[in-house]
């Protein structure tokens, strides 16, 4: 290997010394003028022109802290936090982690390594802006999250693109997630888009969506599955008091749905009766399939054709696990062909199940959305999430069992999973649901449907 001439490497360190210079009062303004002003102050002022001026930003800063606490916690803590996270944390850090993350070619080479070109701090998270080098893509970063996470000492990361060459890598300082969530009120009005469900790991509110789709939930048994349904079954309630949506209950274990009954238009405990509910939910989309062939295309939900969730605990009891093969033949069947057909037409199945196996449930790529609770094993995270999901993040099976209710999705428009809470629908809540929404009070009753 040809050695650079030492001539050359100082030149370019004298370069590198001057452009920082004359760049940072630009960059830094405030660090720069907090270093050089006390220095100015004392040079023309003396030293007790330096305390004057110290008392005076303080009670300055004191004023700002008492009266507009909002823009000083934004404008000069979380930016001070910035400034020090950079230089503490990913300054320090930056080379090192990406060379061992093999985002970096090598120690020497500065133009193979992408750049931190900001630092900013949130509430509860720091974004740092990366330039790529060029010639990679962001999902290299994205398959790298869990080395980029365990490198800066953050419970997770999470890569967003930012025009042609930048990605923002956001790192959340503390596990918003650690505590639980009670359940969330219900919303005044409903948009089956973006059901209120619980909370992302970046703050956000997760929202899901139940129309025009169809959604599996999987996780061990504790793992929360049951947060999921009932917090859906919540995020519903003015629309089955109006009629306009309405729930079809399955539930084989006999626990998990029960406390809510009277919230359900239809519902069904044994195999035989839940497999006549199923197939009855086929013959209600197909004949709404018939009536809209030709002058329709897709369904808006009002008391007339409602939008109908098929809620179904523990689905490998019916297509795997009961002993009476017909039975077995005809739930998978009726599945399929929801889930396959009943999406434009206003037919969603909302789905839980432990084992994601091929062998228990060979229907999970008829649910185009998936929440991934605690998992048993690693393996099963990309059986639920789809092909790279753990490369990606996702490590459902590394989920604290202290923690029920934590999951990991994919969000609408973005491949990369999130981590979210769902809250936690307490028997008391449902016992309050069913009082104040049942079929006495708001709930309408539906002629035919009697609430079994
Ligand atoms: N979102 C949540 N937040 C906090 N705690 C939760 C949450 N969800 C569930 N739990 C706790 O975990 C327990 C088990 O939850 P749940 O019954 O929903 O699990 P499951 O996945 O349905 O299990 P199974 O497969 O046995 O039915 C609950 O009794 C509750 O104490
Ligand atoms: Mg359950």
């Amino acid at each position: 290997m040809v050695e650079t001439p030492a001539v050359f490497l100082i030149t370019r360190w004298i370069y590198r010394l001057l452009r920082t210079m004359v760049l940072a009062p630009f960059r830094f303004p405030v660090a720069v003028s907090t270093l050089v002003g006390p220095v100015v102050t004392v040079h023309y002022l003396g030293w007790l022109g330096l305390a004057l001026g110290v008392a005076l930003s303080g009670a300055g800063l004191g004023v700002w802290w008492w009266r507009w606490p909002l823009s000083f916690r934004s404008l000069v803590v979380l930016r001070a936090l910035a400034a020090w996270r950079w230089f503490w944390v990913y300054r320090r850090h930056w080379q090192p982690v990406l060379v061992v993350a093999g985002l970096a070619e090598s120690y020497q080479e500065r133009q193979y390594l992408p750049q931190i070109r900001r630092v900013t701090c949130s509430e509860w998270a720091d974004r740092v802006r990366v330039r790529l080098v060029a010639g990679t893509a962001p999902a290299d970063f994205e398959n790298r999250v869990v080395e980029l996470a365990h490198g800066f000492a953050a419970p997770s990361c999470r890569v967003s693109g930012l025009g042609p060459r930048d990605v923002v890598l956001e790192f959340p300082r503390h596990d918003l997630l650690a505590e639980p969530l009670d359940a969330l009120a219900v919303p005044d009005e409903v948009d089956l888009c973006a059901l209120p469900m619980g909370l992302r790991e970046d703050g956000q509110p997760w929202r899901m969506r139940l129309h025009g789709t169809h959604v599996l939930t999987v996780g061990v048994t504790g793992a929360g599955k049951g947060s999921v349904i009932w917090s859906a079954i919540r995020a519903l309630l003015p629309a089955l008091s109006d009629g306009s949506v309405r729930v079809w209950a399955i539930d084989p274990k006999r626990m998990e749905l029960s406390y809510g009954r009277s919230l359900f238009a239809r519902y069904a405990d044994s195999a035989e009766a839940a497999v006549g509910l199923l197939e009855a939910a086929v013959d209600d989309m197909q004949e709404r399939a018939a009536r809209y062939a030709g002058h329709q295309r897709t369904h808006v939900a009002t008391p007339e054709d409602p939008f109908v969730v098929v809620v179904l605990d523990e689905v490998a009891f019916l297509t795997a696990y009961h002993p009476d093969r017909d039975i077995r033949r005809r739930a998978e069947n009726a599945i399929a062909t929801l889930t396959s057909q009943g999406r434009s037409v206003g037919f969603c199945v909302l789905a839980a199940l432990q084992d994601p196996r091929k062998e228990v449930m060979n229907l999970r790529n008829l649910f185009p959305d998936k929440v991934a609770l605690r998992l048993d094993e690693a393996s099963q995270v990309d059986m639920v999430l789809g092909e790279d999901a753990r490369d990606r993040g996702a490590n459902a099976h590394l989920i604290d069992p202290d923690v029920p209710g934590v999951a990991f999705v994919r969000l609408e428009g973005s491949p990369v999973p999130v981590r979210v809470r769902v809250a936690y629908v307490s028997d008391d809540d449902i016992a309050a649901m069913a009082t104040e929404y049942g079929p006495s009070h708001g709930l309408r009753s539906v002629p035919g449907e009697g609430v079994a």
